[in-house]
This record gives C-alpha cells, structure tokens and sequence, in this order.
C-alpha cells in the first residue's frame, strides 16, 4: 500500500494516528537537528517532520538527501503542531516520520513547481508535465473536467446519445483550411481530419438518432490566437424535427443548469438580438454586454456643418466613456495613439469633454456648439462626467475599430469582471458572405443551413440580403457556441452549393453523400456545436483557453514538449506515396 491517506486530508481528529503518505517534496526546511519537508500531491500538502532527537537515525540521514520534486513515501505519526499555518487545512498537523522510501529520485527542476513560478511559457510547456502538478493548471484541468462532466449527464438526461463519428473523413468546409493525413493503401489520395463532424451528425438525424451529442476533438487549420487552437473540442449537438426556437431553449437551458450548478450563478432568459442590431450597436457579432457603451450613430447631427472628415464619411458613430471626463489629455492621446496602431488603423478620434455642470468641451469646438454636443450626449446616452469617443469612414471598419476601443475602455476601466455572466443569442446571420480573395460568395456558416424561407427570393436579387437560420451564443465577448437550422431536401441543398460557386459535378463529389440521404426521408433538423475550451476557460473567469488545455500548442501551432510537427522518415514517405521537393 502506497499510502493511507493523501496530502490534503489529515487534520487533528487524526492525531496520534499511524499513516502512510506518498507524494512530491515541494520544499525542503533544514535546520540542521530538525527537518521539514512539504509533502505534495494532487489533494494537497502536509507537513513532514524528521527529529535527530526522535527519528531513526538512518530514516534522518536518508532525509538530508531529498531535494525538490523527488517522489517519496513516508510512514509517521500525525502530531499537533506548534507553529500552526491557517492558510492550509493540512495546517494544524504535521507527521513525524518513522520511515522513509525513495522511490524515485529528480532532477532539479527547470522552474519552481509553485503558484508564482519563475518559470516563463516556454518553459512550462516544454516541461508541461510539471507544470501540471502545480495548483493552477492542475485546478484548471479539474474545472474542465467539471463542466464536461455536468455537460454529459445533463444533455444524457434530455435525451441525447452520444456517438461518436470518424476523424479520418473527407473535407467539411467550414471554412478554414483543412488537416490532411496521407493514405497509405490508397496512392494519392488522403483523408481529412474533421474541422467538426458536420455531415456526420446530420446524417445520424436521417438515421433515426434525434437527439445526438459529442464531446469531440476537431481540427482546424487556421491561424492562431488566445481562443483558438488548431485542435480543439467541441460539445457538438443535433436535433431532428425541432425548429430554431426548440434549439435556442434547449441549449440556453444547458447553459443556464451550467452558470448554476458550476458557478452558483443564477441567469435569467438570455436576450436575442439580431446580427444587423449587434453589428450597428456594438459594432461586433460577439458583444460583451456585462457593460453598456452603446454605439450612437451621429451621422445626422453631426454632417453638414463645416467639419469635412465627418461630412465625407459613411459613419460617424459615438460612445460614451462612463466618468471618462476623468482622463487626462495625455490619456487621451494615449487613447488615439493605441487607435492609429496598424493593428486598429483608425485615422483619430474626436472628443468631447461632458462637465459635471453640464457644458461640453470637444477637440471640434471650432465646428459644432454646445447645442450641437448635447445632441451627441443624448444620442450616445452621454451624461455629466462622461468622455464622448467619436471615430469617423468606412462603415464596417468604423465599426470594427471603435468596437475594439470600446473593449479596451472597459478593460481599463474594469467593467469586464469575470465574476459577471451576461449571455445572449445572436440571430439572423446572414445567409451569405463576399468574400474579396475569392470574388464570391461563401457560407457565413457553413453551406448546410437553411435560408429563411421568408428571404428565399432574395436569394436572385439581393443575396447579401438572406438571412440565415443561424444563431451563436455569446458569453462575455466571446463567440462559445454556433449552429442552425439545416437544409434538409436535396434540391434546396443543390441550389445552395450553386450559390457558392459549386458546379454540380463538385457538388456531387464532395457532398454527393449527404444530398444522397437527403433523398431517403431526411426529418428536419438542426443543431449547434460549443466551443468547449472556451466555454470552460470563460467559466474560469479567463480567456486564454491554452490555460486549460493539458497538452496545447504553442502560437505557431507547436507541441514543444514533444517537437511536433516533425519531418518523417524518407522510408515513412515512402510508404506513403509522398515525395518531397524542399
Ligand atoms: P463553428 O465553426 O461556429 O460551428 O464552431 C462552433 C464553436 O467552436 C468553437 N471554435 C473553436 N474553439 C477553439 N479553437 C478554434 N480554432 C475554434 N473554432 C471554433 C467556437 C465556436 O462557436 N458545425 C458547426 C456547428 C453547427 O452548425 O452545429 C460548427 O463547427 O466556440
């Protein structure tokens, strides 16, 4: 028996007891006659203690040549101690140890296995085994393991199966690139790793299945940033004869049994709002509404005055800056100069100054009077001691760069607490997308949701104009689920990838399979995948979702602990039909 109990579980109702511990040697006290070792394991830490006066004396000298992280087992007496530490709740006792076995000795370690390591990223996740053993990641690994678990039992419940569906499949286009693995048995030819099991779970619905969910890895080949991962998991959901309301309150439901049960929070009905109002009010399909900062478009007010920038420009639109009239001129400058990086590109900003007695003061006072600012004020909802942040151009780009201050404001003024849960459903998307590289249009989601039957005869007129029946849930400023209502009839689906510049020959090779079934009695149906990383790390309070990810990649798509992906030997290419001209 490797041990009686673990390292976070006596306490002095244990007193005088005989244990057995194993574990970790976090940290070494030698006081030369006395000797105190930090016993850690995944439960916690316990004090060890070896007295030249009361231990053995060749358990105290094998003592002396532990160092940090060597795994050993140790059998002792649970005593009261002296100096008693209430930040742990081992912090009461401690063992004087009677026997100790090494069972295996370490290397010191690259960084500090503590909460605050002097170990950098790279480090860490060279060495991610270690950096799994201390508190943080470890706890992070225990969440997610949580909310997947709560996840499992409560769609288990609703009725839904779990099945899982292939990796080794043929190109889903969602819209990044795809992974691709070579096919040793069939020369020339390759298999592509899901970027989510798309056809699969709609052709588990014309299978009979109605309810399906997957907890399933997918894969995509994409650039990389804080909240994506070239392989990530998705808690991925179908539905047959449901329409898009029934899948809005179902899985609204499953997020609302999570905020609950995971972090006591109670959330009511999440609001919807359309794309078109997302986009015009918050200048982003995934807006963080824990805050508001609402956009107030000032085109009207603001045009036709003698102030050129603004008359030429498509939109000018306005935020109010809660108690932004406390920043400093240089604050402001700050402000414009993080706008005009290369990253934002905004030309400038204009300001007004809203005083507490009720005057205005703008960077344009040249141009427009006080009457003039307080219609800014009012529609930008502007009130005495605000910072009204004016950009001006291109409407989608304005958008774009004041939605980006709008989230670096609140950040600064720290109005993102992730302790606060504001969720809400996004809809309408629109159907279609131009896509400038391409000159055409693609899938705003993916080429299998249905249109708005209401928007078909856009469909030859306006295209742009289509809505989709298409939702994402949003959580905190951040897109953690998405899905729709599917297309179900072959000629509709046709149709569709004819729209998407598909010729039917195309059409038929890539998605022969589905428009096939199709053809067999398909249910209506529809369905969402969440985003499981971020879902869990917003839980978290957090939204870098590595953090909670045992093995991730690196920003250039790197696993450095194992230095993968790595060249294959020329036999292995071989095999696989592969030459490579490098
Ligand atoms: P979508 O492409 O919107 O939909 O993906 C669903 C959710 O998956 C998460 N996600 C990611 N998370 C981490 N890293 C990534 N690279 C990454 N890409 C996406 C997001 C996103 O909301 N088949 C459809 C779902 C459906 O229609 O039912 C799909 O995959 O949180």
């Amino acid at each position: 028996m490797y041990r009686s109990h673990n390292n976070g579980e006596l306490r002095l109702t244990n007193k005088n007891q005989e244990v057995t511990l194993s574990g970790w040697v976090q940290k070494t006290r030698d006081k030369g006659f006395l000797i105190w070792i930090d016993l850690r394991d995944r439960y916690g830490i316990t004090q060890l203690i070896f007295d030249e006066e009361r231990t053995d004396k060749f358990v105290f000298k094998n003592a002396k040549t532990l160092g940090r992280e060597f795994v050993i087992q140790i059998t002792g007496t649970v005593i009261e101690r002296e100096a008693k530490n209430k930040n742990i709740p081992t912090g009461e006792i401690e063992i004087l140890v009677t026997k100790l076995t090494i069972l295996n000795k370490s290397e010191i370690p690259p960084f500090t296995i503590e909460d605050d390591t002097d170990g950098g990223e790279d480090i860490r996740m060279k060495y991610r085994y270690l950096d799994i053993r201390r508190n943080a990641v470890r706890e992070n690994l225990i969440f997610r393991h949580r909310v997947s678990m709560e996840v499992r039992n409560y769609l288990s419940k609703e009725g839904f199966i779990d099945v899982e569906t292939p990796y080794l499949i043929k190109s889903t286009p969602e819209g990044a690139r795809d992974f691709v693995v070579p096919s040793r048995m069939n020369e020339g030819q390759f298999y592509a790793l899901p970027q989510s099991p798309q056809t699969f779970k709609q052709l588990l619905m014309v299978g009979g299945i109605d309810k399906y969910f997957q907890i399933v890895k997918c894969f995509r080949d994409e650039d990389l940033r804080a909240d994506r991962q070239p392989e990530f998991t998705q808690i991925d959901c179908e539905m047959a004869f449901v329409e898009q309301e029934d899948i809005l309150n179902t899985f609204e439901n499953l997020i609302i049994h999570l905020l609950k049960k995971i972090k006591g929070v109670k959330v009511e009905k999440f609001p919807r709002m359309t794309y078109d109002y997302v986009m015009k009010t918050y200048g982003n399909d995934k807006p963080d509404i824990r805050f508001d900062m609402k956009f107030g478009k000032l085109n009207e007010v603001v045009q036709h005055k003698d102030f050129g920038v603004f008359n030429v420009a498509e939109l000018v639109v306005g935020i109010a800056v809660p108690s932004g009239n406390k920043f400093s001129r240089k604050e402001i400058d700050r402000l414009i100069k993080w706008l005009k990086r290369p990253q934002i590109g905004a030309l400038g900003m204009i300001y007004v100054r809203c005083n507490d007695d009720g005057t205005y003061k703008s960077s344009v006072d040249k141009f427009y009077n006080q009457e003039d600012l307080a219609k800014w004020a009012e529609i930008t909802n502007a009130k005495k001691g605000d910072l009204i942040c004016v950009l001006s151009g291109d409407a989608n780009k304005v958008r774009t760069q004041l939605s980006a201050l709008r989230m670096e404001l609140a950040t600064q003024l720290g109005l993102r607490d992730p302790k606060v849960f504001a969720p809400l459903w996004v809809v309408d998307f629109p159907l279609l997308e131009w896509n400038e590289e391409t000159n055409r249009f693609h899938a705003m989601h993916h080429p299998f949701t249905s249109p708005k039957l209401e928007d078909m005869e856009l469909l030859k007129t306006e295209p742009a104009k289509v809505r989709a029946n298409a939702y994402d849930m949003v959580l905190n400023g951040n897109e953690i689920g998405g899905g729709s209502i599917r297309i179900h009839d072959k000629k509709t689906q046709e149709m569709m990838f004819d729209y998407l510049g598909f010729t039917k020959a195309e059409a038929e090779v890539q998605f022969g399979f589905l428009m096939n079934a199709f053809t067999y009695g398909a249910p209506p149906h529809g369905g969402i995948a969440f985003g499981l990383d971020r879902l869990v790390a917003i839980l978290g309070g957090q939204e870098t979702i590595r953090d909670f990810i045992a093995f991730p990649k690196n920003n250039s798509g790197r696993d450095v602990m194992i230095d993968a992906p790595a060249k294959i030997d020329t036999k292995q290419l071989k095999e696989l039909h592969l030459k490579l001209d490098l």
